[in-house]
C-alpha cells in the first residue's frame, strides 16, 4: 500500500508544533519554535521546530525530520505504526488490515489489548462489592476511581484471557501483551484478585497495569512485565493526567507510588505523578524536562528516605533541574498524610520544603560526607549558571569560603568531555565542529567570526552557514533554518551528529577547542594552497622551496 496520499493528508491536518509540543517546551522564536531537545540531555534549547518546513531538527544531536520521524522516535514505534497513530490523532480513517499486518501493526494490537483489558478490569469492579469496599476504605472517590481507570481483576485463572480470545487478536499479540503467562495448559492471567491500575502513557492510552491486592499476601502490588509498548524507565504514573497542570504551575511533584499519586490528585494536588516501584532515574529526568524544570520530590523522613532523596537530587541536578525536598513525618506517606491532616496541612508542609542546599545541610546533616556530596552534585551539573548560584548559596549557607567550594567543584565529571580534539578525529570536520560549537555555545561565536573570514571555510554548506551567521553578533539557528533549504538542514544535521560530540565543555576547554579548530583550518588552507603551487610550478628551485615548506607546515599540523 502506498502511504504517500496519506502522509499528505496528515501533514497537512496535524499541526507539527502542536503535536511536538505536547512532548517539548516550545517557545517561539522568529518563525520557529524551539525548545530543549528530547533526545539528548541539553541544557540549552538547540531543538527547533519549523512550521513553515513542517520539520524539526535539533542542532545538538542531529536528530531531525518530519512529524512521522519524531513520532517514530519519541514513541519507539515503526513507520507503519507511526502513520497509524497519526491517522486516528487526525481523524483520518486507515484501514489497520491493510497495512502490514503481521509485525508493524503488533504495536497497535497490544494497545489494543490494554485498552479492551482495562475496561474488563473497571466492568468488574462494578459487580465486585468487597473490591470497592477496600477502595472506599482506602479513600478514593468515585471521580478518581473513574478519571484513572481503576479496575479489579478477579480471583479465577483465565477470565481475562478468555474475554480477549474473544476479540480476534493474534496470538503473537496476546503473548507479548504482558498480561498473561504460559503453563503447561495454556495461558493464565497476570492480575488475579488485584485492585487494577492502568498506566497510561501521556496521550492517556493505557499502556500496561498495576495491580495492588485488597487483602494480605505477597507481592503487594504488582506491575506489567515490559512490553514492546511498555519500558517501565520512561513512564511516570499520573504524568498523562498531571502535565497540563505540570505546564502551568512550573513544578512536578514526585511521590512515591499509586495511592499516593490517586491521593493527591483527589485533593487537588495535579501535579503529581511516581516512578513505578523505582528510584528516579535519568529517563525520568528526561521526561520530566519537557515539561518544567522544577520539582519537589517528597520522601519519607527516615534514614532510607533521606539517602533516597540524595540520589534523585543527585540526577536532577546533573540534568540541570532543580528540585525541593518535602519531607514527611516518618511513618507517613502523601496518601496516609492527606488523609489524616488534611489539603492545608500538605500545602504548609509544601511550602516548607526545602532546597537542595538547605536539605542537605539541615536535613541530611552537615558532616563531611555530606559536603562532600554536594561538592559532586554541583560537580555533576554542566549548567553554569545553576553551577554558579548553588556554588554562592552554599558558601553562604554552609560558612564555607566561595573560593574553596569553587575549588571544589571545578571539573564536570558527569559528562565526558573533550578537552581537545581526538587524536584519530573521524567525526565531522573542524569546520563542521565550529558550526556545532557556535550553534551550541552561542560564546565562542565570536573568536571564530573574529578569527575565520568566510573564504576561509572549504565546506560549501558550512560556508553557507556561517554567511547567514555572520550577519549578526550572535548565532540563530533561527535565522539557519530559515535560510537553509529542508535538504541542506538534512545534510547539516546528519553531519555534525556524531557521538564523540558532547555537549558539555568547560570555558577554558571551549576557547582552547576553538582556536585549535581555527588553526587546523588555517593550515590546511595554507597547505592546499601550496599543493596547487606545486602542481603548478616548473622552475625546479622554487619546487623544492614549497615542498620544504609544505614539509615543515605538516610537522607543525602533526604537533598541534
Ligand atoms: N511497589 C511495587 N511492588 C511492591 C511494593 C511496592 O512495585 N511489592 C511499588 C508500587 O508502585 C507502590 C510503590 O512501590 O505504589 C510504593 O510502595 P509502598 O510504599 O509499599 O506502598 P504504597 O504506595 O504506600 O501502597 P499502599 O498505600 O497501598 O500500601
Ligand atoms: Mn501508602
Amino acid at each position: 500500500m502506498d502511504y504517500t496520499q496519506i502522509r499528505e493528508e496528515i501533514k497537512e491536518r496535524l499541526d507539527i508544533v502542536q503535536y511536538i509540543s505536547n512532548y517539548v517546551n516550545l517557545t517561539k522564536k522568529g518563525n520557529n519554535f524551539s525548545g530543549i531537545c528530547p533526545f539528548h540531555a541539553e541544557n540549552t534549547p538547540s531543538f527547533t521546530v519549523s512550521p513553515q518546513k513542517n520539520m524539526f531538527h535539533c542542532f545538538g544531536c542531529g536528530v531531525g525530520g518530519d512529524i512521522f520521524t519524531f513520532t517514530m522516535k519519541m514513541d519507539g514505534i515503526n513507520y507503519f505504526d507511526a502513520i497509524n497513530k497519526l491517522a486516528k490523532q487526525a481523524g483520518i480513517h486507515v484501514d489497520i488490515s491493510e497495512t502490514n499486518k503481521t509485525k508493524n501493526s503488533q504495536y497497535t494490537e497490544i494497545l489494543n489489548i490494554q485498552r479492551t483489558a482495562m475496561d474488563f478490569f473497571i466492568n468488574n469492579l462494578k459487580n465486585t462489592s468487597n473490591a470497592l469496599e477496600y477502595l472506599k476504605k482506602r479513600g478514593l472517590d468515585d471521580n478518581t476511581i473513574e478519571r484513572f481507570g481503576v479496575g479489579y481483576a478477579v480471583e479465577h485463572w483465565d477470565m481475562l484471557y478468555k474475554h480477549i480470545r474473544t476479540k480476534g487478536y493474534t496470538q503473537s499479540a496476546i503473548s507479548g501483551c504482558g498480561l498473561f503467562a504460559a503453563k503447561q495448559h495454556g495461558f493464565y492471567d497476570t492480575f488475579r484478585s488485584r485492585i487494577t491500575f492502568p498506566i497510561f502513557n501521556t496521550h492517556s492510552e493505557p499502556i500496561a497495569f498495576g495491580g495492588r491486592l485488597t487483602g494480605e499476601g505477597s507481592p503487594k502490588y504488582l506491575n506489567s512485565p515490559e512490553t514492546a509498548v511498555f519500558k517501565k524507565k520512561n513512564v511516570l504514573y499520573g504524568l498523562n493526567m498531571a502535565k497540563d497542570t505540570i505546564f502551568k504551575a512550573n513544578y512536578i511533584i514526585i511521590v512515591e507510588g499509586y495511592m499516593d499519586t490517586l491521593m493527591c490528585h483527589q485533593y487537588g494536588i495535579t501535579n503529581a505523578v511516581a516512578p513505578l516501584g523505582t528510584a528516579l532515574t535519568d529517563s525520568h529526568v528526561q521526561i520530566i524536562k519537557r515539561y518544567t524544570k522544577n520539582l519537589v520530590v517528597i520522601f519519607d523522613g527516615d534514614r532510607a528516605g533521606i539517602n533516597a532523596a540524595k540520589r534523585a537530587l543527585a540526577i536532577i541536578y546533573a540534568h540541570g533541574l532543580e528540585a525541593k525536598v518535602l519531607s514527611l513525618p516518618t511513618g507517613d506517606d502523601p496518601d496516609s498524610f492527606l488523609r489524616k491532616n488534611g489539603l492545608n496541612k500538605f500545602l504548609e508542609l509544601l511550602n516548607q520544603s526545602l532546597d537542595f542546599i538547605d536539605f542537605m545541610l539541615q536535613i541530611a546533616g552537615k558532616t563531611t560526607e555530606n559536603i562532600e556530596a554536594i561538592y559532586t552534585i554541583i560537580n555533576n551539573i554542566s549548567d553554569k549558571i545553576l553551577k554558579s548560584k548553588l556554588t554562592t548559596t552554599l558558601a553562604e549557607r554552609a560558612g564555607i569560603s566561595e573560593s574553596i567550594i569553587r575549588e571544589n567543584v571545578k571539573k564536570p565529571t558527569k559528562y565526558g568531555k573533550i578537552a581537545t580534539m581526538p587524536k584519530s578525529w573521524t567525526g565531522p570536520s573542524e569546520e563542521e565542529y565550529l558550526l556545532m560549537l557556535s550553534l551550541n555555545y552561542p560564546e565562542c561565536f565570536k573568536q571564530i567570526k573574529i578569527n575565520l573570514s568566510l573564504d576561509e571555510f572549504d565546506n560549501p554548506l558550512v560556508k553557507k552557514s556561517f554567511n547567514k551567521l555572520y550577519e549578526n553578533s550572535l548565532p540563530s539557528f533561527d535565522a539557519l533554518s530559515d535560510y537553509l533549504s529542508e535538504t541542506e538542514l538534512a545534510c547539516l544535521t546528519a553531519h555534525i551528529n556524531n557521538p564523540l560530540i558532547n555537549p558539555a565543555i568547560d570555558d577554558d576547554e571551549l576557547a582552547k577547542t576553538v582556536s585549535d579548530c581555527i588553526n587546523k583550518i588555517k593550515r590546511k588552507r595554507v597547505e592546499l594552497e601550496l599543493r596547487k603551487k606545486i602542481q603548478s610550478t616548473t622552475d625546479e628551485k622554487i619546487l623544492c622551496g614549497y615542498v620544504e615548506e609544505l614539509m615543515t607546515k605538516k610537522r607543525q599540523m602533526l604537533k598541534g
